[in-house]
């Protein structure tokens, strides 16, 4: 279907009066309502793997446009065994869509989120443009889906590193409230997009023919090194992704005094990122209490071999819905304390995942009496 957007069936915008009953029955009958779907930033790491969700989760699209910059405009992209067309985003994108996945930056979501919501649409943000907006729900369906009761059009989905520790600690908050959060994280090169991901490539394959390696992504070579995350530092020293977990996380607990510090460095990984988490608690528990209630936490597998020394791994974690979490121990240094590692799939459920988790969370909220009432934008049911 060259230069078209994707469509099963252009009618099926069901009305903005379905109730949730209906709903139910549509989904138990296969039948769900079909939502129009725009991807703005569908060229990049992050889109394509979105691609594949929307595919492999049968996502009800009735149809689906594809948006990137001019730059790929006309190029195409294969979905559902189906050749799309790129389009370049401009005012006209947003007409006669009901959901927008954005993961182009910061500084397009700015651009053209807005845009999106007063054309009708929801917008699910995969940049750090609204995460700390008050008005706007920044949601780790597995942690705060409550949060998107009432929004205004744009939802934020969090930083990548953020998710992944917020899926693995909430179910260790509930047990007893975390009282301080010290994170290390090895941050794989997909944090910095498709281009980032080649360019280690290209630079393993130039260190191993003798010749020095390109740096166009990254300030430094990431191949054979790692180094402390290139964001900006701010007058503290602490860099922009640093201060993303800290601000985020207390956001999504709704924990505004957590105490939180974090030091994120960037690791030659494609495409998982791993964090050593030391937690301490307002009342101790012993670790086999944290590994059961672990081990049965939603997003979470726990992978934990203490005879082969078998942890979580990042090449083991790419592909992967779930956080690996391993390696829980006592904190010897203190009571109260524990240390876990984990490692997450940064493009799946540190993006991609997340924000197909929202939209999934966003039908049965049509008849949710706490949802606020009509404003001009649907409230993110599909169709
Ligand atoms: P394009 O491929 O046309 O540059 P990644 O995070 O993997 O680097 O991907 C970034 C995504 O954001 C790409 O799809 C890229 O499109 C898109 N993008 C970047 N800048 C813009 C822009 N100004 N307008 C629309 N899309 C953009």
């Amino acid at each position: 279907m060259e230069g078209k957007a994707w469509q099963t069936n252009p009618s099926s915008k069901f009305p903005a009066t379905i109730s949730l009953t209906l709903v139910q029955t549509l989904r138990n009958n296969n039948l769900s309502p079909s939502c129009r779907v725009a991807l703005l930033g569908a060229t990049g790491a992050v889109g394509a793997e979105l691609l594949e969700l929307l595919a492999q989760r049968h996502f009800p699209l009735a149809d689906l446009k594809l948006l990137a910059s001019p730059r790929s405009a006309g190029t195409h992209l294969d979905f559902a065994g189906e050749s799309l067309e790129v389009e370049s985003v401009g005012e006209h994108s947003f007409k006669n869509i009901d959901l927008v996945f954005a993961s182009a930056g910061a500084s397009t979501s700015r651009a053209w989120a807005p845009q999106a919501v007063q054309a009708g649409a929801v917008v699910i943000d995969n940049s750090s443009a609204f995460r700390l907006d008050p008005h706007v729900p920044l949601v780790v369906p597995e942690v705060n889906p409550g949060a998107l009761h009432g929004h205004r059009g744009i939802i934020a989905n969090p930083n990548c590193t953020t998710i992944l520790l917020c899926v693995a600690v909430w179910p260790l908050h509930r047990l007893s409230p975390i009282q301080r959060l010290v994170v290390a994280t090895y941050q794989s090169a997909s944090g910095a997009g498709a281009r980032a991901m080649q360019e280690v490539k290209t630079q393993a394959q130039a260190i191993l023919r003798g010749d020095s390696p390109p740096t166009e992504v990254f300030p430094y070579p990431l191949a054979f090194n790692l180094f402390p995350h290139n964001s900006k530092l701010n007058e503290l020293g602490y860099c922009e992704e640093e201060m993303k977990i800290v601000h985020e996380t207390r956001k999504i607990f709704a924990a505004p005094e957590l105490r939180i510090t974090a030091t994120c460095v960037r690791v030659p990984v494609l495409r998982a990122h791993s964090e050593a988490v030391n937690v301490e608690f307002a009342e101790p528990f012993a670790v086999e209490t944290a590994r059961e209630v672990l081990a049965n936490a939603p997003g979470v597998r726990l992978v934990e071999n203490w005879q082969t020394n078998h942890f979580p791994m990042p090449l083991e974690a790419s592909g992967q819905d779930e956080v690996l979490v391993g390696r829980i121990r006592e904190d010897i240094s203190r009571p109260g304390g524990l240390d876990l590692w984990l490692c997450g799939d940064q493009i799946r459920k540190g993006a991609a995942l997340n924000a197909i988790q929202i939209a999934e969370l966003l039908y049965p909220l049509q008849e949710d009496p706490l949802v606020s009432p009509a404003p001009s934008h649907s409230q993110g049911v599909c169709g």
